[in-house]
């Protein structure tokens, strides 16, 4: 589910275009780099990180990325000197995290309480004040790092709730320094957030920065809305951008929904190998559902599976036709709602196979597993509807990638209301994935649909996602990021 490596380095085209035209260099810092690195009885490998950060930003040029490797630093020195060299070839600069770290900030903190929180689910795990302190340290060592490679000029642009606290960090070091900060996972009602002690700190470590950008208008409000009440900062907004007082500074607030490579997912799918795979994927006839997310409660895959099974109890013309691919990418498998998720999706697919499959068909194909570019350029174009049914969804690149991909002007979405995505893809089948009745209906109306609307809504479709294509939104975080002068706004004068 991932691109080569080719791409990263300093001085590839294809970059940020008119952010150039500021001249910010780029430091980008993020909790995950581009890479994951792993040991293979001991020979260092590289392979693409999943994920919407790593495979939105990974087409933007930086000139050096910040980040955790995947690795722990517990290996010998000779092996941590060759993962350091791997990476500073590709522009990258590793974190060094222990075991402990990777347990307590990562695993605990960031996606058994943080990544909940956001998405306004309740943790499972209670927050403990240790895994707090191993959070906040662990942003200190971002900061270390960051002030380590920055060169004067840099502007850094940090990325997504691993690193919430870094933006005041540096601040404090660096009154000068030029700061974005983009939040790509939705943020949460202030009741949600204020059920842990540190909601207040978390808001305030934010507003270190010059420029928060969000993927959504809701997602600003509640940010400005918990600035006031949380942090006691004076907050305005209006459609799109907001302001809020820090001290003596005015942090800009604005709305820049992510976005996809538009011309590599268009190419790529004409590929002669995608195309090939695409004949294969389609042998069996009859229409082809797919699902493509990686492994995680917010994605919605159980109520999927479930309006798949009622698709074909209550529609018999379908049995023996209609195939439901998904695939599940590897992700988190630490955090035990992860693998208990993982358990029950392996239950729920035997249970539908079992219960409508025949020896000549087997309406649910699950993969758990990764793809490589073609693969999923394949699956994307095989798709006759391509479901993307997060129970909530900060913005959901899949939805795009997919319209990227169909060039051929076919296909149909379905698509959460709950994913930011569905702001701009409004001529997708929109679907509440909790109702699982009205789940089940989107899927009819999308197979049901008539080629003509098919086009004439995939071409509108496409027209939104190349106008917005993930360059233009580097442009304009970037842009909102070296426009925001402090003085300029009466609430900070
Ligand atoms: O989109 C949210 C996010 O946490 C990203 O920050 C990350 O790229 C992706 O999910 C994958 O998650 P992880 O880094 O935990 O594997």
């Amino acid at each position: 589910m991932a691109p080569s490596l080719g791409w990263i380095g300093p001085g590839r085209s294809g970059a940020l275009r008119a952010a150039d035209a500021a001249s910010p260099r780029v430091l980008v810092v993020s909790n995950r780099l581009p890479v994951t690195v792993s040991l293979h009885g001991g020979i260092v490998r590289l392979t693409p990180s999943a994920g919407g950060v790593a495979t939105g930003l990974r087409r933007i040029h930086s000139r050096r990325w910040i980040g955790w490797s995947g690795m722990s630093a517990q290996v010998p020195p000779v092996v941590q000197r060759e993962i350091d060299a791997r990476l500073n070839d590709i522009a990258t600069c590793g974190v060094a995290l222990s075991d402990a770290d990777i347990t307590s900030y990562y695993t605990r903190m960031a996606n058994s309480v943080l990544w909940p929180l956001l998405h306004d689910r309740c943790p499972e795990t209670a927050a403990e004040s240790a895994d707090w302190e191993t959070y906040r340290s662990v942003n200190a060592r971002f900061a270390d790092v960051v002030l380590r490679e920055r060169s004067p000029d840099d502007l850094i642009w940090i990325h997504d709730y691993h690193l919430m606290l870094l933006p005041r960090l540096l601040r404090e070091r660096r009154p000068d320094a030029r700061i974005a900060f983009f939040l790509h996972s939705p943020f949460p009602r202030l009741s949600t957030l204020a059920t842990i002690p540190w909601a207040a700190e978390l808001v305030d470590g934010l507003l270190g920065a010059d420029a928060v950008g969000f993927q959504t208008q809701s997602d600003l409000r509640r940010f400005a809305r918990a600035s006031r009440a949380l942090a006691g900062r004076p907050s305005e907004w209006t459609a799109g951008s907001g302001l809020v007082a820090d001290h003596d500074r005015g942090v800009r607030l604005h709305v820049t929904p992510m976005s996809v490579d538009v011309a590599a997912f268009a190419s790529r799918a004409d590929d002669p190998e995608t195309r090939r795979r695409v004949l294969a994927l389609r042998a069996g006839g009859g229409p082809l559902l797919v699902g493509i997310d990686r492994l995680d409660p917010t994605k919605g895959i159980p109520q999927r599976l479930e309006a798949f099974g009622r698709l074909l109890e209550s529609h018999p013309e379908l049995r023996g036709r209609a195939r439901l691919l998904q695939l599940a990418v590897p992700s988190r498998e630490a955090v035990p709602a992860y693998r208990r998720l993982g358990r029950h999706v392996e239950t729920m697919v035997a249970g539908l196979n079992a219960r409508f499959g025949t020896p000549e068909w087997k309406p649910v194909e699950y993969t758990y597993g990764s793809v490589d570019e073609q693969g999923l350029a394949a699956l994307y174009r095989a798709a006759d509807v391509m479901l993307v049914t997060p129970l909530r969804d900060g913005m959901n690149l899949v939805a795009k990638e997919f319209v990227a991909s169909r060039k051929d002007e076919s296909g149909v979405l379905v698509l959460s209301r709950r994913a930011g995505a569905a702001n701009e893809l409004t001529d997708a089948v929109l679907v509440d994935p909790e109702d699982l009745e009205g789940l089940m209906r989107g899927y009819v109306t999308a197979i049901a649909m008539g080629s003509a609307e098919r086009r004439a809504r995939m071409r509108r479709l496409r027209a939104r996602v190349a106008a917005h294509d993930v360059h233009r939104w580097a442009s304009q975080c970037l842009h909102a990021a070296g426009a925001a002068d402090r003085a300029a706004h009466p609430m900070v004068s």
